[in-house]
């Protein structure tokens, strides 16, 4: 949970774009600073990457050669400035595995900044290789989600994501679960009033430990009316890699609302 953890080798391809892709979507937190600054122009430049050509206007172009091909980022117009370009909001992803979810997300949320952190290196590896263009709203934290909350200002994000996350079974490790009611409350701080709270969890100790943690906690409330409602996902929640597994029993699918 602490820390950046590694597990099975990286392909040469996976270790090429942590060094070329990767540095040109980190993000490099300033305390306080507006988020959807995160999201300003990449650097203009080129950068060597296998497969295709990566353009930062939008298309993949592929070349004959396999072999050699370009990432370019020259980004001509600002998000955050211009018409369709804008960035109009920030959501965070925290411990995103492989990024399946965060990059569909990206994806259908092109006016979106969304921040994804996840301290796997191999998870971060993964999402780089779903890429055929540089993400302009996507921004990486390969480390602990906790250093980007913290370095948020109040009222600054307008969605929260935390899907299958550890559920640390022993008691002696409850204290290392990602909810705790300090979490709740940096989270409460930086969401904004109406920013949903997303989680899910297919362990029924952790749901049933989120649940007592988060409807004891004033700022937020369960948007749920029904069990419908936390049985199954919306049509804007893809699957992740880990609900996919169903590793522990029947997932929940938690809305709260920041009140
Ligand atoms: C069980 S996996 C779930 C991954 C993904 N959300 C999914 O549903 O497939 C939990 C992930 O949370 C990450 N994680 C654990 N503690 C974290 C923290 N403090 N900040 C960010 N990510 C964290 C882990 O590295 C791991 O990849």
């Amino acid at each position: 949970m602490y820390g950046r953890r590694k597990g099975p080798k990286l392909s040469a391809h996976q270790q090429h774009l942590l060094e070329t892709l990767l540095p040109q979507l980190t993000l490099h937190l300033k305390p306080g600073a507006d988020p959807r600054s995160y999201f300003l122009p990449l650097p203009r430049g080129e950068v060597e990457i296998c497969g295709t050509q990566i353009s930062g206007e939008g298309k993949p172009h592929h070349f004959p050669s396999p072999k050699k091909s370009l990432l370019r980022s020259d980004f001509s117009t600002s998000p955050q400035g211009r018409g369709d370009d804008e960035i109009k909001d920030v959501w965070l992803e925290i411990g995103f595995g492989a990024g399946e979810h965060l990059h569909w997300q990206a994806e259908n949320h092109p006016h979106i900044g969304i921040i994804g952190a996840e301290p796997f290196v191999n998870g971060v590896a993964k999402l780089l290789s779903k890429f055929v263009e540089v993400s302009r709203n996507i921004r990486i934290h390969m480390g602990d989600a906790r250093d980007v909350i913290a370095a948020l200002p109040d009222a600054s994000l307008g969605r929260v994501f935390i899907l299958f996350p550890d559920p640390w079974p022993k008691t002696r490790h409850h204290k290392r679960r990602f909810i705790q009611t300090e979490t709740l409350d940096q989270l409460a701080r930086v969401m904004r009033k109406g920013a949903e709270l997303r989680f899910a969890s297919d362990d029924a100790p952790y749901l049933e430990w989120t649940l007592e943690r988060l409807l004891a906690h004033p700022r937020f409330a369960w948007t749920a009316t029904c069990a419908a409602d936390w049985r199954s996902r919306t049509p804007d929640w893809p699957q992740t890699r880990y609900e996919a597994k169903q590793l522990h029993g029947t997932p929940a699918f938690l809305r709260f609302v920041r009140r």
